[in-house]
Protein backbone atom coordinates (compact mmCIF):
# COMPACT_ATOMS: atom_id res chain seq x y z
CA UNK A 1 0.00 0.00 0.00
CA UNK A 2 1.27 3.52 -0.77
CA UNK A 3 0.50 6.27 2.10
CA UNK A 4 1.27 9.89 1.27
CA UNK A 5 2.16 11.38 4.67
CA UNK A 6 1.63 15.26 5.41
CA UNK A 7 3.03 16.98 8.31
CA UNK A 8 4.20 20.66 8.93
CA UNK A 9 5.91 19.06 11.89
CA UNK A 10 8.59 16.93 10.49
CA UNK A 11 9.12 14.61 14.31
CA UNK A 12 5.39 13.47 14.16
CA UNK A 13 5.74 12.67 10.53
CA UNK A 14 8.98 10.53 11.07
CA UNK A 15 7.30 8.56 14.06
CA UNK A 16 4.13 7.42 12.14
CA UNK A 17 6.38 6.38 9.01
CA UNK A 18 8.45 4.46 11.48
CA UNK A 19 4.84 2.93 13.42
CA UNK A 20 3.40 2.60 10.28
CA UNK A 21 6.83 1.12 8.68
CA UNK A 22 7.31 -1.44 11.36
CA UNK A 23 4.04 -3.53 11.09
CA UNK A 24 4.45 -3.81 7.70
CA UNK A 25 7.51 -3.32 5.51
CA UNK A 26 5.49 -3.11 2.51
CA UNK A 27 3.91 -0.32 2.89
CA UNK A 28 5.87 2.63 0.87
CA UNK A 29 5.90 6.22 1.92
CA UNK A 30 5.90 9.42 0.33
CA UNK A 31 6.48 12.54 2.49
CA UNK A 32 5.64 16.09 2.43
CA UNK A 33 5.59 18.72 4.63
CA UNK A 34 2.96 21.21 3.50
CA UNK A 35 -0.59 20.38 1.61
CA UNK A 36 0.44 22.84 -0.91
CA UNK A 37 3.24 21.24 -1.36
CA UNK A 38 1.43 17.53 -1.91
CA UNK A 39 -0.80 19.10 -4.18
CA UNK A 40 1.15 19.36 -6.88
CA UNK A 41 2.05 15.50 -7.12
CA UNK A 42 -0.41 13.51 -5.52
CA UNK A 43 -1.97 13.05 -8.95
CA UNK A 44 0.71 11.12 -10.10
CA UNK A 45 1.24 9.37 -7.07
CA UNK A 46 -2.06 8.22 -7.04
CA UNK A 47 -1.53 7.13 -3.05
CA UNK A 48 -3.50 4.40 -1.43
CA UNK A 49 -3.55 6.33 1.43
CA UNK A 50 -3.34 10.07 2.43
CA UNK A 51 -2.76 11.26 6.10
CA UNK A 52 -3.08 14.69 6.92
CA UNK A 53 -1.61 16.04 9.93
CA UNK A 54 -3.75 19.41 9.92
CA UNK A 55 -3.53 20.24 13.71
CA UNK A 56 -4.50 23.18 12.88
CA UNK A 57 -6.81 22.49 10.09
CA UNK A 58 -9.96 24.31 9.67
CA UNK A 59 -13.54 23.91 7.76
CA UNK A 60 -11.83 26.09 4.95
CA UNK A 61 -8.96 23.84 4.55
CA UNK A 62 -11.39 20.94 4.34
CA UNK A 63 -11.99 22.40 0.52
CA UNK A 64 -8.67 21.08 -0.37
CA UNK A 65 -9.17 17.27 0.58
CA UNK A 66 -12.52 17.89 -0.98
CA UNK A 67 -10.35 18.32 -3.91
CA UNK A 68 -8.04 15.71 -3.30
CA UNK A 69 -10.80 13.28 -3.13
CA UNK A 70 -12.64 14.55 -5.89
CA UNK A 71 -9.64 13.93 -7.78
CA UNK A 72 -8.69 10.66 -6.25
CA UNK A 73 -11.77 8.31 -5.95
CA UNK A 74 -10.03 5.29 -4.60
CA UNK A 75 -7.69 6.71 -2.34
CA UNK A 76 -8.84 7.12 1.34
CA UNK A 77 -8.26 9.88 4.02
CA UNK A 78 -6.87 9.94 7.88
CA UNK A 79 -6.77 13.53 9.22
CA UNK A 80 -4.66 13.79 12.51
CA UNK A 81 -6.10 17.35 14.21
CA UNK A 82 -6.37 18.49 17.97
CA UNK A 83 -9.66 19.43 19.85
CA UNK A 84 -12.14 19.32 16.30
CA UNK A 85 -15.33 20.96 16.50
CA UNK A 86 -17.99 18.99 15.54
CA UNK A 87 -18.48 20.92 12.35
CA UNK A 88 -15.17 19.83 11.09
CA UNK A 89 -16.47 16.35 12.08
CA UNK A 90 -19.32 16.50 9.96
CA UNK A 91 -17.65 18.26 7.02
CA UNK A 92 -14.99 15.30 7.33
CA UNK A 93 -16.90 12.84 7.00
CA UNK A 94 -19.06 14.37 4.47
CA UNK A 95 -16.19 13.93 2.37
CA UNK A 96 -15.34 10.69 2.50
CA UNK A 97 -12.66 11.15 5.44
CA UNK A 98 -12.82 7.59 6.91
CA UNK A 99 -11.22 8.44 10.57
CA UNK A 100 -10.37 11.67 11.85
CA UNK A 101 -7.35 11.00 14.98
CA UNK A 102 -6.85 13.07 17.74
CA UNK A 103 -3.39 15.01 18.73
CA UNK A 104 -1.62 13.99 20.22
CA UNK A 105 -1.01 10.81 18.29
CA UNK A 106 -2.09 7.52 20.11
CA UNK A 107 -0.35 5.10 17.53
CA UNK A 108 -2.71 2.08 18.45
CA UNK A 109 -5.61 4.20 16.89
CA UNK A 110 -2.95 4.86 14.21
CA UNK A 111 -2.76 1.48 13.52
CA UNK A 112 -6.61 -0.05 13.81
CA UNK A 113 -7.40 2.71 11.12
CA UNK A 114 -4.48 1.70 8.68
CA UNK A 115 -5.13 -1.82 9.15
CA UNK A 116 -8.69 -1.52 8.38
CA UNK A 117 -8.28 0.57 4.96
CA UNK A 118 -5.57 -1.80 4.36
CA UNK A 119 -7.43 -4.88 5.10
CA UNK A 120 -10.26 -3.57 3.21
CA UNK A 121 -8.20 -2.62 -0.07
CA UNK A 122 -6.17 -6.37 0.04
CA UNK A 123 -10.12 -7.66 -0.75
CA UNK A 124 -11.09 -5.33 -3.10
CA UNK A 125 -7.70 -6.38 -5.21
CA UNK A 126 -7.85 -10.25 -4.56
CA UNK A 127 -11.92 -9.71 -5.39
CA UNK A 128 -10.81 -8.22 -8.87
CA UNK A 129 -13.61 -8.70 -11.22
CA UNK A 130 -12.63 -9.95 -14.98
CA UNK A 131 -15.45 -9.26 -16.73
CA UNK A 132 -16.38 -11.92 -19.96
CA UNK A 133 -14.66 -11.41 -23.06
CA UNK A 134 -16.78 -12.42 -26.35
CA UNK A 135 -15.47 -12.03 -30.05
CA UNK A 136 -17.54 -11.40 -32.84
CA UNK A 137 -16.02 -12.86 -35.87
CA UNK A 138 -17.79 -13.00 -39.39
CA UNK A 139 -17.78 -16.48 -41.28
CA UNK A 140 -18.06 -14.24 -44.31
CA UNK A 141 -18.66 -10.44 -44.70
CA UNK A 142 -22.41 -9.49 -44.53
CA UNK A 143 -22.92 -12.77 -42.23
CA UNK A 144 -24.36 -9.89 -39.96
CA UNK A 145 -21.49 -10.18 -36.89
CA UNK A 146 -21.06 -6.69 -36.20
CA UNK A 147 -25.41 -6.13 -35.99
CA UNK A 148 -25.08 -8.90 -34.09
CA UNK A 149 -22.01 -8.19 -31.77
CA UNK A 150 -23.81 -4.37 -31.23
CA UNK A 151 -27.67 -5.45 -30.29
CA UNK A 152 -26.05 -7.90 -27.91
CA UNK A 153 -24.36 -5.69 -26.49
CA UNK A 154 -27.12 -3.51 -26.04
CA UNK A 155 -29.25 -6.11 -24.36
CA UNK A 156 -26.53 -7.35 -22.03
CA UNK A 157 -26.40 -3.91 -20.74
CA UNK A 158 -30.73 -2.47 -20.84
CA UNK A 159 -32.19 -6.07 -19.84
CA UNK A 160 -29.58 -7.56 -18.13
CA UNK A 161 -27.88 -4.65 -15.98
CA UNK A 162 -24.52 -5.91 -16.84
CA UNK A 163 -21.33 -3.10 -17.81
CA UNK A 164 -20.57 -3.85 -20.94
CA UNK A 165 -17.71 -2.71 -23.35
CA UNK A 166 -18.05 -3.21 -27.58
CA UNK A 167 -14.85 -2.58 -29.06
CA UNK A 168 -14.27 -2.21 -32.83
CA UNK A 169 -11.41 -4.23 -33.81
CA UNK A 170 -12.27 -4.06 -37.37
CA UNK A 171 -9.18 -2.04 -38.48
CA UNK A 172 -10.13 -1.80 -42.35
CA UNK A 173 -13.89 -0.24 -42.45
CA UNK A 174 -14.86 -0.69 -39.04
CA UNK A 175 -18.84 0.17 -38.65
CA UNK A 176 -20.29 -0.70 -35.32
CA UNK A 177 -20.68 2.39 -33.52
CA UNK A 178 -23.06 3.39 -36.42
CA UNK A 179 -24.98 0.23 -35.81
CA UNK A 180 -26.28 1.67 -32.27
CA UNK A 181 -25.66 5.60 -32.60
CA UNK A 182 -26.51 8.28 -35.09
CA UNK A 183 -23.48 10.28 -33.75
CA UNK A 184 -19.97 11.07 -34.83
CA UNK A 185 -17.52 9.60 -32.53
CA UNK A 186 -15.02 12.19 -31.36
CA UNK A 187 -12.48 9.55 -30.62
CA UNK A 188 -11.45 5.98 -31.95
CA UNK A 189 -9.05 3.01 -31.24
CA UNK A 190 -6.57 5.29 -32.92
CA UNK A 191 -6.89 7.84 -29.82
CA UNK A 192 -6.36 4.86 -27.29
CA UNK A 193 -3.34 3.13 -28.91
CA UNK A 194 -1.18 6.33 -29.59
CA UNK A 195 -2.23 7.57 -25.46
CA UNK A 196 -1.69 3.18 -24.57
CA UNK A 197 0.88 4.58 -21.77
CA UNK A 198 -1.26 6.60 -19.91
CA UNK A 199 -4.56 4.74 -20.50
CA UNK A 200 -6.41 4.01 -17.69
CA UNK A 201 -10.72 3.18 -16.83
CA UNK A 202 -11.17 7.14 -17.55
CA UNK A 203 -9.74 7.84 -20.41
CA UNK A 204 -11.23 4.73 -22.19
CA UNK A 205 -14.53 5.38 -21.00
CA UNK A 206 -14.01 9.18 -22.18
CA UNK A 207 -12.76 7.93 -25.50
CA UNK A 208 -16.19 5.79 -26.46
CA UNK A 209 -19.61 6.77 -27.38
CA UNK A 210 -21.71 6.33 -24.40
CA UNK A 211 -25.23 4.64 -25.86
CA UNK A 212 -26.35 3.94 -21.97
CA UNK A 213 -24.63 4.82 -18.71
CA UNK A 214 -24.04 0.75 -19.06
CA UNK A 215 -23.07 0.50 -22.60
CA UNK A 216 -20.30 1.94 -24.60
CA UNK A 217 -18.77 1.70 -28.13
CA UNK A 218 -15.19 2.32 -28.85
CA UNK A 219 -15.34 3.06 -32.48
CA UNK A 220 -12.77 2.00 -35.30
CA UNK A 221 -10.23 3.68 -37.08
CA UNK A 222 -11.51 6.08 -39.30
CA UNK A 223 -9.36 5.32 -42.42
CA UNK A 224 -6.61 2.78 -43.11
CA UNK A 225 -3.40 5.32 -42.67
CA UNK A 226 -4.78 6.00 -38.76
CA UNK A 227 -5.32 1.90 -38.42
CA UNK A 228 -1.22 1.22 -39.16
CA UNK A 229 -0.58 2.88 -35.68
CA UNK A 230 -2.55 0.04 -34.29
CA UNK A 231 -0.02 -2.47 -32.84
CA UNK A 232 -1.10 -5.92 -31.40
CA UNK A 233 0.56 -4.55 -27.50
CA UNK A 234 -1.97 -2.04 -27.79
CA UNK A 235 -4.43 -4.55 -27.84
CA UNK A 236 -3.26 -6.49 -24.96
CA UNK A 237 -3.32 -3.45 -22.94
CA UNK A 238 -6.38 -1.85 -23.54
CA UNK A 239 -7.49 -5.58 -23.20
CA UNK A 240 -6.10 -5.92 -20.02
CA UNK A 241 -7.74 -2.81 -18.83
CA UNK A 242 -11.29 -3.50 -20.34
CA UNK A 243 -11.70 -6.92 -18.61
CA UNK A 244 -11.24 -5.59 -15.14
CA UNK A 245 -13.50 -2.67 -15.38
CA UNK A 246 -16.56 -4.23 -17.68
CA UNK A 247 -19.05 -7.39 -16.98
CA UNK A 248 -18.51 -8.01 -20.92
CA UNK A 249 -15.84 -7.13 -23.42
CA UNK A 250 -17.23 -7.54 -26.70
CA UNK A 251 -14.86 -7.09 -29.90
CA UNK A 252 -16.08 -7.05 -33.50
CA UNK A 253 -13.14 -8.61 -35.12
CA UNK A 254 -14.60 -8.87 -38.90
CA UNK A 255 -13.17 -11.69 -40.84
CA UNK A 256 -9.35 -11.15 -40.95
CA UNK A 257 -7.12 -13.33 -38.61
CA UNK A 258 -3.76 -10.81 -38.30
CA UNK A 259 -1.30 -10.42 -35.54
CA UNK A 260 -4.02 -7.59 -33.65
CA UNK A 261 -7.26 -9.91 -34.14
CA UNK A 262 -4.97 -13.13 -32.72
CA UNK A 263 -3.94 -10.95 -29.77
CA UNK A 264 -7.58 -10.12 -29.12
CA UNK A 265 -8.43 -14.28 -29.22
CA UNK A 266 -6.14 -14.87 -26.93
CA UNK A 267 -8.28 -13.06 -24.28
CA UNK A 268 -11.19 -14.44 -25.51
CA UNK A 269 -13.79 -16.92 -23.59
CA UNK A 270 -16.34 -17.20 -26.19
CA UNK A 271 -15.64 -16.81 -29.79
CA UNK A 272 -18.80 -16.07 -31.43
CA UNK A 273 -18.84 -17.15 -35.26
CA UNK A 274 -21.74 -15.67 -37.35
CA UNK A 275 -22.51 -17.67 -40.42
CA UNK A 276 -25.93 -18.49 -42.98
CA UNK A 277 -27.03 -21.43 -44.51
CA UNK A 278 -26.06 -20.96 -47.43
CA UNK A 279 -22.85 -23.00 -49.65
CA UNK A 280 -20.62 -20.22 -49.45
CA UNK A 281 -20.83 -19.53 -46.40
CA UNK A 282 -20.60 -23.23 -45.21
CA UNK A 283 -17.21 -23.35 -47.35
CA UNK A 284 -15.85 -20.05 -45.64
CA UNK A 285 -16.62 -20.47 -42.51
CA UNK A 286 -14.87 -24.26 -42.82
CA UNK A 287 -11.94 -23.01 -43.49
CA UNK A 288 -11.84 -20.37 -40.81
CA UNK A 289 -12.78 -22.73 -37.96
CA UNK A 290 -9.91 -24.83 -39.35
CA UNK A 291 -7.52 -21.67 -38.93
CA UNK A 292 -9.04 -21.40 -35.57
CA UNK A 293 -8.10 -24.75 -34.55
CA UNK A 294 -4.74 -24.79 -35.81
CA UNK A 295 -4.19 -21.44 -34.04
CA UNK A 296 -4.68 -23.57 -30.83
CA UNK A 297 -8.15 -21.93 -29.99
CA UNK A 298 -10.24 -24.98 -28.20
CA UNK A 299 -13.30 -25.94 -30.44
CA UNK A 300 -14.95 -25.61 -26.89
CA UNK A 301 -14.82 -21.79 -27.44
CA UNK A 302 -16.70 -21.54 -30.79
CA UNK A 303 -20.01 -20.55 -30.67
CA UNK A 304 -21.48 -21.16 -34.07
CA UNK A 305 -24.25 -18.61 -34.19
CA UNK A 306 -26.79 -18.88 -37.47
CA UNK A 307 -27.80 -15.94 -38.65
CA UNK A 308 -30.99 -15.28 -41.30
CA UNK A 309 -32.22 -18.61 -40.28
CA UNK A 310 -35.01 -19.67 -42.18
CA UNK A 311 -36.83 -22.92 -41.71
CA UNK A 312 -37.27 -25.63 -44.93
CA UNK A 313 -34.57 -23.93 -46.18
CA UNK A 314 -32.35 -25.76 -48.75
CA UNK A 315 -30.11 -26.69 -46.32
CA UNK A 316 -31.39 -27.70 -42.98
CA UNK A 317 -29.55 -26.98 -39.58
CA UNK A 318 -28.52 -30.90 -39.69
CA UNK A 319 -26.79 -30.52 -42.87
CA UNK A 320 -24.29 -26.94 -41.53
CA UNK A 321 -23.89 -28.71 -37.91
CA UNK A 322 -22.19 -32.36 -39.66
CA UNK A 323 -20.81 -30.29 -42.15
CA UNK A 324 -18.73 -28.31 -39.94
CA UNK A 325 -18.77 -30.75 -37.42
CA UNK A 326 -20.10 -28.72 -34.78
CA UNK A 327 -23.39 -27.81 -33.15
CA UNK A 328 -25.08 -24.29 -33.59
CA UNK A 329 -25.14 -22.38 -30.45
CA UNK A 330 -28.18 -20.27 -31.69
CA UNK A 331 -30.09 -19.73 -34.24
CA UNK A 332 -31.35 -16.15 -35.03
CA UNK A 333 -34.25 -15.60 -37.99
CA UNK A 334 -34.36 -13.91 -40.75
CA UNK A 335 -36.60 -10.52 -40.37
CA UNK A 336 -35.78 -8.50 -43.03
CA UNK A 337 -37.94 -4.92 -42.12
CA UNK A 338 -37.12 -4.85 -38.11
CA UNK A 339 -33.10 -5.09 -38.58
CA UNK A 340 -33.33 -2.74 -41.74
CA UNK A 341 -34.99 -0.23 -39.76
CA UNK A 342 -32.48 -0.78 -36.86
CA UNK A 343 -29.20 -0.53 -38.66
CA UNK A 344 -30.85 2.00 -41.10
CA UNK A 345 -31.74 4.66 -37.98
CA UNK A 346 -28.72 3.52 -35.92
CA UNK A 347 -31.29 2.36 -33.21
CA UNK A 348 -30.83 -0.63 -31.27
CA UNK A 349 -33.74 -3.30 -32.64
CA UNK A 350 -34.18 -3.57 -28.86
CA UNK A 351 -35.51 -0.14 -29.37
CA UNK A 352 -37.49 -0.45 -32.10
CA UNK A 353 -38.52 -3.84 -32.09
CA UNK A 354 -38.58 -5.58 -28.65
CA UNK A 355 -41.26 -8.18 -29.95
CA UNK A 356 -39.07 -9.14 -33.13
CA UNK A 357 -37.67 -12.60 -33.20
CA UNK A 358 -34.67 -11.21 -33.77
CA UNK A 359 -34.51 -9.65 -30.63
CA UNK A 360 -35.71 -12.67 -28.53
CA UNK A 361 -33.11 -14.70 -30.05
CA UNK A 362 -30.32 -12.33 -28.57
CA UNK A 363 -32.29 -12.00 -25.40
CA UNK A 364 -31.72 -15.94 -25.40
CA UNK A 365 -28.10 -15.44 -26.12
CA UNK A 366 -27.79 -12.92 -23.50
CA UNK A 367 -30.09 -15.52 -20.72
CA UNK A 368 -27.61 -18.22 -21.78
CA UNK A 369 -24.16 -16.33 -21.38
CA UNK A 370 -25.39 -14.76 -17.96
CA UNK A 371 -26.63 -17.79 -16.21
CA UNK A 372 -24.77 -18.66 -13.68
CA UNK A 373 -23.43 -22.47 -13.99
CA UNK A 374 -22.98 -22.58 -9.91
CA UNK A 375 -27.07 -21.54 -10.11
CA UNK A 376 -27.60 -24.36 -12.14
CA UNK A 377 -25.81 -26.69 -11.32
CA UNK A 378 -28.24 -26.53 -7.68
CA UNK A 379 -31.30 -25.27 -9.49
CA UNK A 380 -35.01 -26.30 -8.86
CA UNK A 381 -34.40 -30.15 -9.93
CA UNK A 382 -31.60 -30.62 -7.77
CA UNK A 383 -33.22 -28.59 -5.41
CA UNK A 384 -36.66 -31.31 -5.72
CA UNK A 385 -34.50 -34.52 -6.27
CA UNK A 386 -32.56 -33.66 -2.67
CA UNK A 387 -35.32 -32.91 -0.58
CA UNK A 388 -37.96 -35.58 -1.93
N1 LIG B 1 -31.17 -11.54 -38.81
C1 LIG B 1 -31.15 -10.67 -39.83
N2 LIG B 1 -32.26 -10.47 -40.58
C2 LIG B 1 -32.23 -9.61 -41.61
N3 LIG B 1 -31.17 -8.90 -41.98
C3 LIG B 1 -30.03 -9.03 -41.29
C4 LIG B 1 -29.96 -9.92 -40.18
N4 LIG B 1 -28.71 -9.85 -39.67
C5 LIG B 1 -28.02 -8.95 -40.44
N5 LIG B 1 -28.82 -8.46 -41.41
C6 LIG B 1 -28.42 -7.50 -42.46
O1 LIG B 1 -27.14 -7.83 -42.93
C7 LIG B 1 -26.36 -6.67 -43.10
C8 LIG B 1 -24.90 -6.96 -42.86
O2 LIG B 1 -24.68 -7.14 -41.50
P1 LIG B 1 -23.29 -6.81 -40.80
O3 LIG B 1 -23.53 -6.94 -39.36
O4 LIG B 1 -22.73 -5.54 -41.32
O5 LIG B 1 -22.42 -8.03 -41.34
P2 LIG B 1 -20.84 -8.33 -41.06
O6 LIG B 1 -20.40 -7.49 -39.94
O7 LIG B 1 -20.80 -9.79 -40.77
O8 LIG B 1 -20.15 -8.03 -42.35
C9 LIG B 1 -26.94 -5.68 -42.11
O9 LIG B 1 -26.86 -4.39 -42.61
C10 LIG B 1 -28.37 -6.08 -41.96
O10 LIG B 1 -29.19 -5.28 -42.74
MG1 LIG C 1 -18.91 -6.00 -39.85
Amino acid sequence: MKIILISPDRALMESMRQILQMENAKREFVLFDSVDAAAQSIGQESPDLVILNGHSLGIDQLAVLERFSHQNTNTSFIVLCENATPEFLIGAMRIGVKDVLSLPLVPKSLSTAVALIENKLNKTSTLQHIGKVITFIAGKGGSGATFLACNLGYILASSFGKSVALLDLNLQFGDAALFVSDKVPANTLTDVASNISRLDASLLASSMVQILPNFGVLAAPEDAEHAVAIKPDNIDALLKLAKTHYDYVILDIGRTLNATSVKALDHTDHIFLVIQETLPFIRDSKRLIHALLSLGYAKEKIQLVLNRYEKGGDIQLRDVESTLNMKVFETIPNSYEAVSASVNQGVPIMKIAKHDPVTKALLNIADKLTVDPKVKKDGWLTHLLHHA
